[in-house]
């Protein structure tokens, strides 16, 4: 069976939901953020202070070419993964990519206490996080599948991905 990796906004569940799909199906579990943090040896948030975020996303893209030599995965990414054309064109390539979506409030409500994530670090209101998603919104919606994860458990949305899988054989 393909890889599957899993796209979307900051708080929307990649990670859990990939964990237990990853669990369901069998597979290994790889997280691109959690690759490029091993790697540096240093956080998210050293890597956008120490070296800008431009240098960030060439890792993330070194660690995406990586996805290529992967069977059966679950690959969780970061959410600004699919905003590279290079990046979208090689994540397509290496399996089936979901999207998790969630609404802005629920998104605010999932990461008001949340420290990691550099880009929401001053600013984490509404109008940011929609702000931010309108701009990506073009990028998640290349996808063989969207979810909107608003109100559904981690259960749900594994579940919703396994029939989507075995209807595609
Ligand atoms: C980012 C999302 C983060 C991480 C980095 C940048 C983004 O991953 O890659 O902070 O640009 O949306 P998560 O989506 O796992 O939080």
């Amino acid at each position: 069976m393909r890889n599957i990796i899993l796209t979307g906004f900051m708080g929307t569940g990649k990670s859990s939901v990939g964990k237990l799909l990853a669990e369901q199906l069998g597979f290994s579990y790889l997280d691109l953020d959690a690759l490029i943090v091993a790697d540096a040896g240093i956080t998210i948030n050293e890597i956008f202070a120490r070296h800008g975020e431009p240098h960030f996303r060439s890792l993330e893209t070194d660690t995406v070419r990586r996805i290529g030599d992967e069977e059966r995965c679950v690959v969780s990414t970061g959410g600004g993964a699919v905003v590279s054309a290079e990046n979208r064109r090689l994540l397509r390539q290496a399996g089936w990519v979901i999207n998790l979506a969630a609404t802005v409030e629920e998104i605010c409500l999932r990461l008001r206490d949340d420290t990691d994530r550099p880009l929401l670090r001053d600013d984490r209101s509404g109008g940011r996080v929609a702000a931010m998603m309108a701009e990506r919104e073009p990028f998640y919606a290349d996808a063989d599948l969207r979810i909107d994860t608003t109100g559904k458990s981690v259960e749900d949305v594994v579940a919703e991905i396994v029939r989507f899988l075995e209807a595609r054989g």
